[in-house]
């Protein structure tokens, strides 16, 4: 199977044979000139993008993933993914639309993008093989770590590139030219312009960047989270809790799903549903929010010092869990936290050692008076009262002499 460069070499080479020119362009070409590891190599081709993919696969390898209609093609080798594109031209037809593309050369298709250290391209083929196409600046701005617009509208044409500038700077440690900045201070209000699936889509990507507490809290200083909805907040209290979620062995769904608890942490319900349609956001998330919101609305009871074991499972249970990680950080009441912290590693694993069928055995009928027994035993389990299931038969047993109750 080859590896990336042999990959690139290969459709160099057979961009040659077809009478085309290939680049390497985007964000590979920033990785690269940055030192930095990448695996998806976006190409684009002055010429048919679909033809050179087939050219470019040797028999015996994964056929190439064709999207025809699109005139883009996906080379798989390994964790090796090159796509590769017809270069394009493109206009908007109003603000934050989807852009209206045609076929046209590569310096089209760089003067189209966001960043000038994402329009550079690395020719793979011809006279001019390895050189760098720069015709905007990019690499001068990427030694002194700006992010610089190709021109006055590009905020205007595409909000989104606010959120990814916003995620670039952090992550690379760059910086805002200050006329791109002056310029996103402008343009926030375009940010109205861009669907609640592309902004989701967004602010899901900045959630799984290395450290994503700093790209949210500078989207909230920037004050880009409050144009995408006056009750996003996130500071440094949001950021500490995030990086402490970090820590914690959670997957990639989880560490989501706390983010977004974060992002909601404070709103009220009505908020929380305007929210909701501004992001179209799956029921899954809205009701993860929601319940981190009622956990915080818990926090006095949450917080008595005598609250027995069987108490706090009462309070918690059914919560989701991301919900109540998320509470469990940012809640300030100590005790509350802690009850959190308790629920979370012992009370939600708990059983009784008896089910539904021993209980029959005992003498017990199915209905409300076994759920009852049930729910007892667990609340002695809870607090330490039954340590066996010899005890939890006796206690049964007592259950059974008071009608189950
Ligand atoms: N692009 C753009 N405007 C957008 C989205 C993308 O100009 N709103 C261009 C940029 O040139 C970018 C390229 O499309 O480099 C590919 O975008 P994407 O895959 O989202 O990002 P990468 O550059 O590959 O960077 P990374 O995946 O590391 O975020």
């Amino acid at each position: 199977m080859p590896g990336t460069r042999e990959l690139l070499v290969r459709v160099g080479s057979r961009a040659a044979d077809l009478g085309c020119r290939a680049f390497l362009v985007g964000g590979p070409v920033r990785d690269l000139l940055l030192g930095r590891p990448c695996l998806d190599m976006d190409v684009v081709v002055e010429g048919d993008a679909v033809a050179l993919a087939r050219a470019a696969v040797e028999p015996g390898e994964p056929a190439p993933v064709l999207h025809v209609d699109f005139g883009t093609a996906t080379l798989v080798s390994g964790a090796t993914r090159v796509d590769l594109v017809t270069a394009r031209a493109e206009s908007y037809h109003w603000p934050g639309a989807l852009p209206a593309v045609r076929a046209g050369d590569i310096h089209q298709d760089l003067a189209r993008r966001d960043f000038s250290i994402h329009a550079m391209a690395l020719v793979l083929n011809g006279e001019r093989r390895g050189d760098v196409l720069d015709p905007h600046g990019g690499r001068g701005d990427l030694e002194h770590g700006l992010l610089r617009v190709l021109h006055e509208q590009s905020f205007i044409d595409d909000a989104t590139r606010m959120l990814r500038g916003v995620r670039y700077e952090q992550r690379f440690g760059f910086a805002f030219e200050p006329r791109t900045l002056s310029l996103l201070e402008r343009d926030l209000t375009c940010l109205d312009t861009i669907s609640g699936d592309r902004v989701r889509h967004e602010l899901e990507r900045t959630f799984d960047e290395a450290e994503p507490e700093q790209a949210l809290q500078r989207l909230d200083v920037l004050r880009l989270l409050s144009a995408l909805h006056p009750g996003l907040r996130f500071g440094p209290e949001k950021a500490r809790a995030l990086a402490g979620a970090r820590r914690e062995p959670l997957s990639t769904a989880q560490l989501q799903g706390v983010s977004w608890c974060l992002l909601g942490w404070g709103m009220d319900a009505a908020m929380l549903e305007s929210l909701r349609v501004r992001l179209t956001l799956r029921r899954s998330i809205v009701n993860d929010i929601a319940d981190a919101l009622a956990v915080a609305g818990l926090e006095m009871q949450l917080d008595r010092p005598d609250l027995e074991p069987s108490a706090v499972f009462d309070l918690l249970h059914g919560r989701s869990h991301v919900a109540l990680l998320t509470a469990g950080l940012l809640l300030s009441r100590p005790a509350a936290r802690r009850s959190i912290a308790l629920y979370l590693s012992r009370l939600r694993h708990v059983r009784p050692a008896l089910a539904g069928e021993d209980l029959r055995q005992l003498g017990f009928s199915d209905g409300p008076a076994m759920g009852d027994a049930l729910t007892a035993l667990r609340a002695a389990r809870l607090n330490g009262e039954v340590a066996s299931r010899a005890d939890e038969v006796e206690l049964a047993r007592r259950l059974l002499g008071t009608g189950g109750r």
